[in-house]
């Protein structure tokens, strides 16, 4: 067995994201983040898809860097929005249609948390409102989370060659009437999970983990790593 892949990037400065992925793909690697490189150009997540901006991500970092660089894009889709929020999940409520009579502060109460920021109270108001007379079983939704890992330099067998592997994840749920629980981040309150009878912010790390969009990603991409490392 050869291995030469020594350092892999992961393409984000949230350093939860980072423990989450080192944890989960327990090889022998030393996994880098984007903190340890002060001066990089900023790729923008400008795709139409989750996918496209995982690419992006991880072919732009890998070109700067010369090493080989997992990323990440993931948000939450909305049947009842056509897809909405989707790529634009992190930054919805910055988006044209105005929040009309909601304040996030009365809407939300009882989902503070000191992770929670006001743009995430914000996205979740909005989403809220637009959903104001939908129905339950018209709530569906899902959270996806693409992954990318690409290389610096052509790879034989690759497809496209400087991308090596890509694999996506799903969590299937419904929009909550009301935000519950106050762990996690982001759209957690407000998406609640059939099964288990609860808000994502309503679990504990470990099992949210367990089930999550980016769970399931990182899950299926192990095994593909992993042979990659043995022939690489
Ligand atoms: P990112 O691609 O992981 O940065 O996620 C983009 C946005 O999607 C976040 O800012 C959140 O609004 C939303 N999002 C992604 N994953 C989650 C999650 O696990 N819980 C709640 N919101 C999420």
């Amino acid at each position: 067995m050869v291995n030469n892949i020594k350092k892999i990037l992961v393409a984000t400065t949230n350093p939860g994201k980072l423990k989450e992925i080192s944890e989960m793909l327990d090889f022998d690697i030393t996994w880098l983040s984007l903190k340890d490189f002060p001066g990089i150009k900023e790729i923008e997540e400008d795709g139409k898809t989750f996918a496209e901006n995982a690419r992006k991500k991880a072919l732009g970092y890998a070109k700067q860097t010369n090493l080989w660089t997992l990323a990440d894009d993931s948000g939450l889709v909305i049947d009842a929005l056509g897809g909405a929020p989707g790529v634009t999940s992190a930054r919805f409520s910055l988006a044209p249609t105005p929040v009309v009579g909601v304040s996030p502060a009365n809407t939300l109460a009882g989902s503070q948390s000191k992770n929670r920021t006001l743009l995430d109270h914000k996205n979740m108001a909005k989403v809220l409102t637009l959903l104001k007379d939908v129905p339950k079983q018209k709530r569906t939704a899902r959270f996806v989370c693409c992954l990318c890992l690409a290389c610096p330099e052509p790879v034989e067998g690759a497809s496209p060659q400087k991308v090596l592997i890509e694999t996506e994840g799903k969590l299937q749920g419904i929009i909550a009437e009301n935000p519950a629980g106050s762990n996690g981040f982001g759209y957690d309150p407000i998406f609640f999970v059939p099964q288990l009878k609860k808000t994502v912010a309503q679990l504990q790390s470990a099992e949210k983990n367990n089930i999550s969009h980016r769970g399931q990603a990182i899950k299926k991409l192990k095994p593909l790593l992993q042979k990659l490392l043995e022939t690489n």
